[in-house]
């Protein structure tokens, strides 16, 4: 198979602390959703504040409704209301200039002249730097691009043309390639920036750091030292007001085909040559075109029933606001998948993910092989055998790294115990997690892609995933709603790792 990886893009590299970019216009379409209030706009403030970004940027929402006379208000009210300290006067400064670097238009995404009257404000603005944001359902995208396209809008002759597109990339693999396809027939790949919040983070980016910035972690990264691999998204939410949306989604186009795949990559990937962002994106791929089939044996979904969460009594699945009262949608899903190559062939990587779980956790364990000759006894009846070494990168919350050895405890006999060593971000840096937006608009805005997804990565993935989607609906569960909410998840997950003789790492 091909690998359509575009040759290097050259970015000015922002080391320095007060590294600013040069002019851009950020169009957001949809930008009276959400994402732009609670997101988007919090991230570029930040941004403007640590003058990472230029105060000639200029933000433009764009959405059907007309909030001309509203739209900067509400945007630096709900900016102010996220301030948790006093508002000091200097930082009123920065938001009167921050509120004066935001218009609005309102447009209807699929009339032609809509788009000649934005380009004609946007040359208005003399900028000829655009970064397109796409904050809109996906039924919106192919409207949206063929008109950016038709008008112009989508050339970077001048200056820069870019998109930004939020998940999902489609919902199977034809929709994914059809998407692509269309994305591509107006905007080149190095145009494109599909954007994963999951790489924003800098619990995953440290991945990466961890195991490449460090001698002593990659000679026991491999089959030899290494039993299984868990990746686990555990929420304690339900599906909120999203409803409609998640009824035709379901955990695993949701959360695992995206997310949890850029986690397994940076997790397995080979050390790639450079940080450059094809370096990273062509080890990526290698690692997700290794994955064997999905045998549908080691395959496990769920969907939640009413429970108790904190206390309180909550709704099943079925139950919830825009929810088909008969519906199959998964809420959790357990799989084991394989890697054939050299490093990774024989073990297993166990993914689980699910709504309404017992705890909020976001984790990887890689647990480690026992040691050849077990010449130690446990500490007590419980712990017969001592527990073989277990790291585990914490994605979120509690944000670190742990990792679990034995110790011997004091006294005459040689009993052992385990004991955890932790690194915590909050105690080592002492600072606030960065909303994970604002790494990635600020890498859109300087060009670089490696914390992007390629177009590649994202069809290999559904590539993969296709089939069991396809197995699903062909065959419907029988047992739905098959666990309480507050739980970890059906009981048929416990055995498919069970089998192996493995168990579930519950935080
Ligand atoms: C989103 C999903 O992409 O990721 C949500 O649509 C999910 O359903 C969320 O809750 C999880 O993100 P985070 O950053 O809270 O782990």
């Amino acid at each position: 198979m091909e690998i359509h990886i575009e040759p290097n893009i050259k970015i000015d590299a922002c080391s320095s602390e007060s590294c600013t970019t040069m002019d851009v216009t950020i169009v957001i379409f949809g930008a009276s959703g959400d994402l732009t209030k609670r997101k988007l706009i919090p991230a570029l403030y930040h941004l403007y504040c640590e003058n990472l970004i230029s105060d000639n940027i200029t933000i433009l929402g764009v959405a059907r409704r007309d909030l001309s006379e509203t739209f900067t208000k509400d945007m630096i009210a709900s900016l102010r209301a996220s301030i948790t300290h006093e508002i000091a006067e200097e930082e009123e400064e920065s938001l009167n200039a921050f509120s004066g670097m935001i218009q609005y238009q309102a447009m209807n995404f699929d009339d032609a002249d809509a788009y000649r009257e934005l380009k004609r404000i946007l040359q208005e603005m003399r900028s000829v730097n655009y970064l397109f944001y796409l904050a809109v359902a996906p039924s919106y995208f192919s409207s949206i691009i063929s008109n950016l396209g038709a008008v112009g809008l989508a050339e970077d002759s001048n200056g820069f043309s870019r998109i930004i597109i939020e998940k999902p990339f489609g919902h199977d693999l034809q929709s994914a390639v059809l998407l692509n396809q269309e994305v591509n027939r107006i905007f080149d790949e190095k145009q494109v920036f599909r954007i994963d919040h999951y790489l924003g983070k800098e619990t995953v980016q440290n991945i990466l750091v961890f195991r490449f910035a460090n001698s002593i972690f990659e000679s026991v990264w491999n089959r030899n030292h290494i039993d299984n691999i868990q990746i686990l998204v555990a929420e304690t939410i339900g599906i909120e007001s999203r409803g409609e949306f998640y009824d035709k989604a379901g955990v695993l186009r949701d959360v695992m085909q995206n997310h949890m795949m850029e986690l397994l990559s940076y997790v397995t990937m080979e050390p790639p040559g450079s940080f450059e962002a094809n370096a990273v994106r062509i080890e990526k791929l290698k690692i997700l075109r290794a994955i064997k089939p999905i045998n549908m044996d080691y395959v496990v979904r769920g969907q939640y029933a009413l429970g108790q969460m904190e206390g309180n009594q909550v709704l099943g699945y079925r139950e919830e606001d825009r929810v088909n009262p008969e519906s199959n949608t998964e809420t959790y899903a357990a799989m084991e998948l394989e890697i054939e190559n050299w490093r990774w062939a024989g073990v297993p990587i166990y993914i689980r993910a699910g709504k309404r779980l017992m705890k909020h956790a976001t984790e990887i364990a890689i647990q480690f092989k026992e040691p050849p000759l077990l010449m130690f006894k446990g500490s007590s009846d419980d712990i017969k055998q001592i527990l073989p070494n277990l790291l585990i990168i914490r994605i979120q919350p509690d944000e670190g790294i742990s990792l679990r050895f034995g110790a011997k405890i004091p006294g005459p006999h040689n009993n052992v115990t385990p004991v955890i060593m932790d690194f915590q971000y909050e105690n080592a840096f002492q600072v606030e997690m960065p909303n994970g937006y604002e790494r990635l608009l600020l890498d859109a805005i300087n060009g670089d892609q490696t914390l992007f997804a390629h177009r590649d990565s994202v069809e290999t993935t559904w590539r993969l995933f296709t089939p069991v989607l396809e197995a699903w609906a062909s065959q419907k569960p029988i047992d739905f709603p098959n666990y309480r909410s507050g739980s970890w998840g059906p009981k048929v997950a416990d055995s498919l790792i069970g089998r192996d003789g493995r168990k579930w790492n519950n935080p």
